[in-house]
């Protein structure tokens, strides 16, 4: 990438269509492509020339992946249905039954809840190792595959230094896998930090506006392209308009991110100083455990807020039940903010000590800052706080 961020949000990876001059890219709303000759056809089927089979690849499919690649310094990435599924294509394309995964605790639910399927149904060994144990990560990944991490992790927004991870995977003969959600490309960029491959919930920031599924997956090329074959095999894919907004959405990634963290900047100092609150996680205060590594890595801290309300659970749930203008709904990332209680959502799966093992207890409140006014935000977590107390 050799513009800046910005730039490469708006113009990477777009097509322009010299036959008619739009400004934006065309959706091709088609399953299938079809070809003059057989010789078309099996020259496709090579991938030689664009569309063949929609599973296999789309346009509207390869412009989403070329700015996310671009804007991720990487040599290739794929699409996928969810975020989910972009992490299941890469265990469907790296992970083989007996093999051995290492992965960090402080994971989104939903990741942990896969891992465990993948130990269950496929034989698969996992095992965990939190943060606070991080002096036995070198011993655990002796003879394993992959270790998988997060950061900003969900809901507690920790901040992992990629490029240890990296060096301890690969001084194992491992490959690191990062969940970039929480930063996306404009805060981290963990390829460039050594991670051998980074997805995001495309649901999340880079679609941006809570209208879309979706996940991505960058690196190598010669890694990427093995989780394409996984996507193409296992059947995880996007469909051509979903490709299309999320295009779109990507276009204001940085604009939307930077006055998001703004305002969860400023918001954050605000609950500091609230009486309903009894703790505030944000990794651009000073108070949070990973301040000074997020300032050298992220420059930012991010549009996620979590707190402990004081009243625990109860008053966490008075909290979401009445809140106006904050939505109460279990995702994040989008232009309108949104809170949830992680015990109920996005870790509701775990149990109480999976749980606690990532510092998530049952009064806490997951807050995705969007782009309202501060004072509009401030007066309805006032209000909801206010009737709680
Ligand atoms: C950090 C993180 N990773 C992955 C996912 C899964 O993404 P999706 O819901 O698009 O499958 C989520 C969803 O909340 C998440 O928060």
């Amino acid at each position: 990438m050799s513009e800046g961020p910005s730039t490469t949000s708006v113009h990477g990876g777009g097509h322009f269509d010299p036959a008619v001059g739009a400004a934006s890219s065309p959706i091709y709303r088609t399953s299938t492509f079809r070809f003059a000759t057989t010789d078309d056809l099996l020259a496709a089927a090579r991938g030689e020339r664009p569309g063949f089979y929609t599973r296999h690849g789309h346009p509207n499919f390869a412009a989403v992946e070329a700015k996310f690649a671009a804007l991720h310094g990487a040599e290739a990435a794929v699409l996928f249905a969810s975020g989910t599924a972009a992490f299941a294509g890469v265990i469907q394309a790296l992970v083989s039954s007996g093999d051995r995964i290492v992965a960090l605790a402080d994971l989104y639910g939903g990741t942990r809840v896969l891992l465990g399927e993948c130990a269950r149904r496929f034989g698969v060994r996992v095992e965990y190792v939190p943060l606070a144990e991080l002096g036995r990560l070198d011993r655990a990944l002796v003879g394993a595959r992959l270790l998988v991490a997060e950061g900003p992790t969900n809901p507690m927004l920790r901040v992992v230094d990629v490029a240890a991870l990296a060096a301890a995977a690969h001084a194992a003969g491992a490959a690191l896998v990062f969940d970039n959600t929480f930063a996306t490309p404009v805060l981290q960029r963990p390829l460039a930090l050594g991670a051998d491959l980074v997805w995001e919930s495309a649901t999340k920031a880079l679609g941006g506006h809570s209208d879309l599924l979706g996940g991505l997956v960058a690196g190598r090329a010669e890694l990427v392209e093995r989780v394409r074959t996984a996507r193409k095999v296992w059947g995880a894919v996007a469909d051509p308009e979903t490709a299309w907004l999320l295009e779109r959405g990507m276009k204001t990634l940085v604009a939307r991110l930077a006055r998001q963290s703004e305002t969860a900047a400023a918001l954050a100092r605000w609950l500091e100083a609230h009486p309903g609150v009894a703790r505030v996680w944000y990794p651009g205060l000073p108070s949070h455990p990973d301040h000074a590594l997020a300032r050298r890595l992220l420059g930012s801290g991010g549009a996620v807020v979590t707190f402990a309300c004081r009243g625990g659970h109860a008053a966490a749930r008075a909290l979401a039940d009445r809140v106006r203008l904050v939505g109460n709904a279990p995702s994040l990332g989008g232009v309108e903010s949104l809170l949830s209680l992680p015990v109920l959502t996005s870790h509701a799966y775990l149990t109480p000590d999976e749980r606690a093992a990532c510092g998530v207890t049952d009064d806490l409140v997951r807050l995705s800052v969007g782009l309202e006014e501060l004072a509009d935000l401030e007066a309805d977590l006032d209000q909801a706080m206010g009737a709680s107390r």
